[in-house]
């Protein structure tokens, strides 16, 4: 089919079988309760410009970069009623009726709108969700007036929407800043060196609804993948299901209201000449409780090489691209799939 299939998970929940679209092989399902467990990362310190404190946290990234590439941030200086506020609205628009929701229907070829699944690309292991999406860019903001977007398209009841996400992809984008700085600085390299790299860079800021399953073990939320991106800030619900493939097993990413959840993805991994990870992860849903989160994609500009500074570079592990070139890749390829940036240099580079 062209364009993307709208799904009432509302009425398929209903039905006694799951339909066949959305299992998943044996293999995707296992299932964990074991959880990652280390301490979220006080950013206080540090952006307080507190020396001892950002030589700790300096230590902490870099374990976890070097490991699995996943931490928690708290005192990450967004303000929380800034993310009370965002979760709110994204809470009102997944409450709409589905019928509503398809007025901002995502166009295929577009980052921006509401999608059931990504039924464009396949036709089976469909992932248990819907999401809506928009462009950030680090530069020029977003790319369509935000607040008349929201505004025209889903009505009055959707006037604050546009200033509020507005406000959040702001605050994040500082958060993303600051974190680059710390990453710099743990890789041996100049603070500023990614800070400035990323300066120009672009985002997609992406909301998930995963509404309760009562086929929950059969299905995923968001399959098991790696960010293409560069890095992620995630900010998940008290529901939990985000789970990260570390240390050879899947291990709960437990929530917490105030915390941010950082990871790297392949472009960083790259940019860090292999250093630090960008590692399979995905989301289970469950019977009785719809889960949300916000996730803001840190990318380059699009046109940028991704190419790592010269002290990592003894043995150069990725040749030199664009994000714009992986990014196409992933669009057009099924990015449940593990090894999408081997997969992408060992057939296009
Ligand atoms: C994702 O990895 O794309 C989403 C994870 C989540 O919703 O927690
Ligand atoms: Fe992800």
């Amino acid at each position: 089919e062209n364009g993307l299939l709208v799904f009432d998970t509302s009425l398929l929940q209903k039905q006694a079988n799951l339909p066949a679209r959305f299992l998943w092989p044996h293999e995707d399902l296992v299932y964990t309760q074991d959880e990652l467990k280390e301490t979220p990362i006080d950013l206080k310190g540090f952006l307080n410009g507190d020396e001892k404190a950002t030589i700790l946290a300096v230590s902490q990234i870099r374990a976890a970069c070097v490991n699995h590439g996943f931490f928690q941030v708290t005192n990450h200086g967004v303000d929380i009623h800034v993310i009370r506020a965002a979760h709110d609205e994204m809470d009102a628009f997944f409450k709409l009726p589905v019928s509503r929701k398809v007025s901002a229907k995502r166009k295929p070829g577009s980052v921006w709108g509401y999608s059931g699944a990504h039924a464009d690309r396949y036709s089976s292991k469909l992932p248990w969700k819907e999401t809506f999406s928009f462009g950030y860019d680090y530069v020029n903001g977003p790319e369509l007036d935000l607040v008349n977007y929201f505004k025209s398209v889903l009505g009055k009841d959707f006037e604050e929407t546009g200033y509020v996400f507005q406000k959040y992809c702001e605050a994040v984008k500082i958060l993303s800043l600051a974190i680059f700085e710390l990453l710099a600085i743990s890789l041996g390299l100049d603070g500023s060196y990614y800070r400035k790299y990323f300066e120009d860079g672009c985002s997609i800021m992406r909301c998930n609804n995963y509404p309760p399953c009562n086929q929950a073990g059969l299905t995923l939320g968001t399959g098991p993948h790696c960010d293409p991106n560069s890095l992620t800030i995630l900010h998940q619900d008290q529901v939990g299901g985000l789970e990260v493939f570390a240390n050879n097993k899947w291990q709960v990413i437990r929530p917490f209201p105030e915390a941010f959840v950082v990871n790297i993805g392949d472009t960083f991994m790259a940019l860090s000449n292999g250093r630090y990870k960008s590692c399979l992860h995905r989301a289970v849903v469950n019977k009785e409780r719809a889960r949300r989160s916000l996730v803001f994609f840190v990318s380059p500009k699009e046109d940028k090489v991704v190419r790592p500074p010269q002290n990592l570079l003894e043995t150069r592990k990725y040749p030199d691209f664009t994000w714009s070139e992986l990014q196409e890749f992933t669009q057009n390829h099924y990015r449940a799939d593990a090894t999408t940036l081997q997969t992408f240099i060992d057939k296009f580079l």
